[in-house]
C-alpha cells in the first residue's frame, strides 16, 4: 500500500502548524529563568518597549491550579516565586511582528536571587542542595528475584562495571509549535503532537474547564520520537493562555535554538552490574543499579525509570536477580521520553557488561549470550514467563549469518596487524523490547476507538493516534481493508481531533500498531455486525450495507466500536514488580562493523546487520524505515551526540555544534525480520518503534573495543574520548604511528 500521506509530503502540501492560515493572529514568545536555581525577586520590564502593544502572562492569569498535569502536579504552568531550571518559563509575551517581540523578550528581566543548584545526578547532594523528599530521589523502584547476595556470594567469579550514557535531543525536523484560538468559548489548538488527550488532561487542569470547552487538533507533525509526547501540555496551555488573554489566536513556534535549548531530551545514566557467573559464562546473579538524572520535575521519570529497570537484566534467564532504579532530581530541564524510554540506557549497560564478562572469562561473546538468551518457558527479572514461540538464539544466528561474523573477526585481525594507522573490530548485541504500556498501563488508559460507516459507504477510521513521519495513517489504514476486504480508497482517516475522535490513548510506547491497530480490527468486525452482516461478508456487500443502512436510519451515526481489554495471560502487581511486564516483547540481534582511525580517534561504521523478531511485519517497506531510522538516531546517540552543559542546561544549543548523522555517516544498514506472530497484536504484529533505538549503542561500543583493545563504558565515543580510552591505555609518545 502507498504511503496515505506520502504525496502531499512530497508535494509540500502538508500543513504543519507554522503552515495554517490565520488571520490577525499574534506572535508568542517566552521569557525564561536566568538562573538555574533561586527566589524570583522581581520582574522588571524595561521602559524602551511600549508594553501596551503587548498581551503579557504570567502565573496570575492561570485561571486552574498551575501546573501541568502528569504523574505529579509539581511542575508550574509559569514559574511563581522559585525557579527551578535554566530556562524554566516564567512570563508570556505576545505581539503581532515577530521582531519586536523578540526585542521586548531581552527587556523583561527576571531577577532571581541565586541559590546553589544540583547538576549533577551522580553525586549525593548536601543538604543545601536537597529539593526533593529528604533525599532529591523523584522515583525508587526495586525489581527482586531470587536471592541475589547469596548467588553472589557462592560464584566462582563476580564480575563489576560501571556504564554511562549522554542525553540526547530528538531533533525531530520540525521544532516544537502550537496555535491557539477560542472560538465559541471553546479553547482550540492545532499543533504539534503524539498525544492530544494529554493536552485535553492539562488543559482542564491548568484552565478549570471541562472537556467539551476544550478541542486539541493535531497538525502535521514533522517527527516526535518522544520530544512530542509530553513536553507540548506546557508550550499548548502557553499558546492559550496567551490566546484567551489577548482575545486573538496566538502561534506559539520555537526556533531550533530555543527547541534544543529548553525541551526534554533522553535522560542521562549511570548502571552498576555486579554479576556472578560460572566458569562457562553462565549468569548465576545479576546485582544491578540504574541511575537516572530526572531533572527539575516529576513528568514522566517514574515511568521511564520502570521502563529502564525492566529491561535492565537484559534477555537473559538468571534465577537471582536484583535491580535498584533511582530518578534524581537536577536543576535542569527535565528529561523527557525519547525513543526506548529508558531501555536503551540500561541496556548499553547490560550488552557492554557482557562483553566484559566475556572479555575477562575469555569466552566467545557469541558463546556468552547463546548460552544465556531466554528460552521459551524462561522467566524475566520481573518473574514474566516467556513462551512466545520466538527463537531468540535463531534471531543472533541469523545476524552473525548476515554479517559474516567470523569471517570479518578474522580478516580485521590480520588487518590490525597490518594497518599501522587503522584498527577494525565487529560487535554484537542482543535485546528486547516491551511494547505497549508497562504492567496494568494499557488498563488504565482504557483507549477506545470507532470505525464509521459514511452514507456513501465510506469507512472512516477515527482514533486519537497520530501519524508523525511512522506510517500510523497507512497500517491503519491496510488493517482496516483487510479486515472489511474493501479498497484504501474507501477508506478514510479522520482527523486526530479531539471534537472527533475518542480517546484511544498516546500515540507512544510502540503501542499504536499493535494495540490501537488490534482495535481497530475488532471495531471494523463490530461495524460490520451493526450493518448486520455475517463475518465472511465480503467488502462490497459490506459497504453497500452501510448505504442501505443509513437510508433506513437517516440522520443517525453508524458506528462499530472497541475498547480494550486486557488479554487473559497478562498478571501485573504494581506493588512488588512481579509478574508480565508487557504483553509482548520483540527481540533483536545487532552486529556493527567500525574502523577507528588512530590519528583522528574518529569511529566510522562500516556496517551494520539489524535483525529482529518483531511478530508479523504489516508493511515492509515502512517497518524497515523504522529500522532503519531508529538506528540512524543511535548511532548518533552512540558516536556524535553531546549535550553541553551550562547551568544544567545544553549550551551548545545550534546544530553547528550539536552533532548529528548525516548521510556521510550512514553505513550499510542490513534489515531482516523473523516473524513470530503475537495473537494478541493486529495481525500478528509486535511493537517495532523503539526497538532498534537498544541494540545500537552497545553493538558499537563492542566493536570499538574489539577494534582498539580498550574496555569503553559510556557513550557518546565521540573523538575526545576514544583519543582517552586509546592514550590511556597506551604509552603515549610515538606509539601510534
Ligand atoms: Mo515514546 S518515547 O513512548 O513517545
Amino acid at each position: 500500500m502507498k504511503r496515505v500521506e506520502g504525496l502531499s509530503k512530497l508535494t509540500g502540501r502538508e500543513l504543519y502548524v507554522d503552515d495554517l492560515p490565520v488571520d490577525g493572529f499574534l506572535w508568542g514568545a517566552t521569557v525564561r529563568s536566568p538562573a538555574a536555581r533561586g527566589r524570583i525577586r522581581g520582574i522588571r520590564f524595561d521602559d524602551s518597549v511600549d508594553w501596551s502593544e503587548f498581551t503579557v502572562v504570567d502565573h496570575r492569569d492561570i485561571p486552574g491550579t498551575n501546573a501541568i498535569f502528569l504523574i505529579e502536579e509539581d511542575q508550574p504552568v509559569l514559574a511563581h516565586g522559585r525557579v527551578r531550571h535554566l530556562h524554566e518559563p516564567v512570563l508570556l509575551l505576545a505581539h503581532p511582528r515577530r521582531e519586536e517581540l523578540r526585542r521586548a523578550v531581552e527587556a523583561v528581566h527576571v531577577d532571581v536571587d541565586a541559590e546553589p543548584p544540583v547538576l549533577d545526578f551522580r553525586l549525593t547532594p548536601d543538604r543545601e542542595r536537597i529539593q526533593y523528599g529528604d533525599d532529591n530521589v523523584l522515583k525508587r523502584l526495586r525489581i527482586e528475584k531470587g536471592e541475589v547476595e547469596r548467588a553472589l556470594a557462592q560464584a566462582p567469579h563476580v564480575i563489576e562495571g560501571v556504564y554511562e550514557t549522554g542525553a540526547q535531543e530528538h531533533v525531530y525536523l520540525e521544532t516544537q509549535g502550537m496555535l491557539a484560538w477560542e472560538e465559541d468559548g471553546v479553547i482550540t489548538i492545532a499543533g504539534s503532537m503524539q498525544c492530544p488527550y494529554y493536552i485535553v488532561e492539562a488543559f482542564e487542569h491548568a484552565l478549570g474547564r471541562t472537556p467539551d470547552r476544550i478541542r486539541i487538533i493535531q497538525a502535521a507533525t514533522g517527527g516526535g520520537f518522544g520530544g512530542k509526547e509530553e513536553f507540548p501540555s506546557g508550550i499548548a496551555l502557553h499558546a492559550a493562555l496567551l490566546a484567551l488573554k489577548a482575545g486573538r489566536p496566538v502561534k506559539l513556534i520555537y526556533d531550533r535554538s530555543e527547541d534544543l535549548a529548553v525541551t526534554t531530551k533522553r535522560h542521562p545514566s549511570r548502571v552498576r552490574h555486579r554479576t556472578g557467573v560460572d566458569g562457562d559464562g553462565k549468569l548465576l546473579g545479576q546485582d544491578i543499579e540504574v541511575v537516572l538524572d530526572g531533572g527539575a520535575y516529576v513528568t514522566l521519570s517514574p515511568v521511564v525509570l520502570s521502563r529502564s529497570i525492566i529491561h535492565a537484566a537484559g534477555p537473559y534467564a538468571c534465577d537471582h536477580v536484583r535491580i535498584d532504579g533511582r530518578a534524581m532530581f537536577t536543576n535542569s530541564p527535565p528529561f523527557g521520553a525519547f525513543r526506548g524510554f529508558g531501555a536503551p540506557q540500561s541496556l548499553f549497560a547490560c550488552e557492554r557488561h557482557m562483553d566484559r564478562i566475556a572479555a575477562e572469562l575469555g569466552i566467545d561473546p557469541v558463546e556468552i549470550r547463546k548460552i544465556n538468551l531466554i528460552r521459551d518457558g524462561d522467566s524475566t527479572a520481573t518473574g514474566q514467563v516467556i513462551a512466545d514461540g520466538a527463537d531468540r538464539v535463531q534471531v543472533l544466528d541469523r545476524a552473525l549469518d548476515l554479517a559474516d561474523y567470523y569471517e570479518r573477526r578474522t580478516a580485521h585481525a590480520g588487518f590490525n596487524a597490518a594497518e599501522p594507522t587503522r584498527r577494525r573490530g565487529i560487535g554484537l548485541a542482543t535485546f528486547f523490547h516491551g511494547a505497549g504500556f508497562t504492567g496494568s498501563g494499557e488498563l488504565f488508559l482504557d483507549s477506545e476507538v470507532h470505525v464509521a460507516g459514511l452514507p456513501d459507504g465510506r469507512i472512516e477510521v477515527r482514533t486519537a493516534n497520530v501519524e508523525m513521519g511512522q506510517g500510523t495513517l497507512t497500517v491503519f489504514t491496510s488493517l482496516v481493508c483487510d479486515r472489511l476486504g474493501v479498497p484504501a480508497e474507501a477508506v478514510t482517516i479522520a482527523p486526530a481531533d479531539t471534537s472527533l475522535v475518542p480517546n484511544s490513548g498516546p500515540t507512544v510506547a510502540s503501542r499504536t500498531v499493535m494495540v490501537v491497530g488490534g482495535l481497530l480490527e475488532k471495531a471494523s468486525d463490530d461495524l460490520r455486525t451493526r450493518t448486520g452482516l455475517p463475518a465472511d461478508a465480503d467488502g462490497r456487500a459490506i459497504r453497500e450495507a452501510i448505504r442501505e443502512w443509513h437510508r433506513s436510519h437517516p440522520g443517525e451515526p453508524l458506528i462499530g466500536k472497541a475498547k480494550y481489554e486486557q488479554p487473559e495471560h497478562i498478571h501485573w502487581d504494581d506493588e512488588t514488580y512481579r509478574g508480565d511486564a508487557y504483553g509482548a516483547y520483540a527481540w533483536g540481534a545487532y552486529v556493527a562493523d567500525v574502523e577507528v582511525d588512530l590519528r583522528t580517534f574518529a569511529v566510522s561504521v562500516r556496517d551494520f546487520v539489524a535483525v529482529q523478531e518483531v511478530g508479523r511485519v504489516l508493511h515492509e517497506t515502512l517497518a524497515r524505515g523504522q529500522i532503519q531510522g531508529g538506528v540512524v538516531q543511535a548511532l548518533g546517540w552512540a558516536l556524535l551526540e553531546e549535550c553541553k552543559w551550562r547551568d544544567g542546561a545544553m549550551e551548545n544549543a545550534q546544530l553547528t555544534n550539536y552533532v548529528i548523522p548525516t548521510a556521510g555517516d550512514v553505513p550499510p544498514i542490513r534489515v531482516e525480520f523473523l516473524e513470530s506472530p503475537y495473537p494478541h497484536g493486529a495481525r500478528g504484529a509486535k511493537g517495532i518503534g523503539e526497538l532498534p533505538f537498544d541494540g545500537v549503542a552497545p553493538a558499537v561500543a563492542n566493536a570499538v573495543a574489539g577494534a582498539t583493545g580498550t574496555d569503553p563504558a559510556s557513550v557518546p565515543l565521540t573523538p575526545e574520548t576514544v583519543m582517552d580510552l586509546i592514550l590511556r591505555q597506551r604509552p603515549p609518545a610515538g606509539s601510534l604511528t
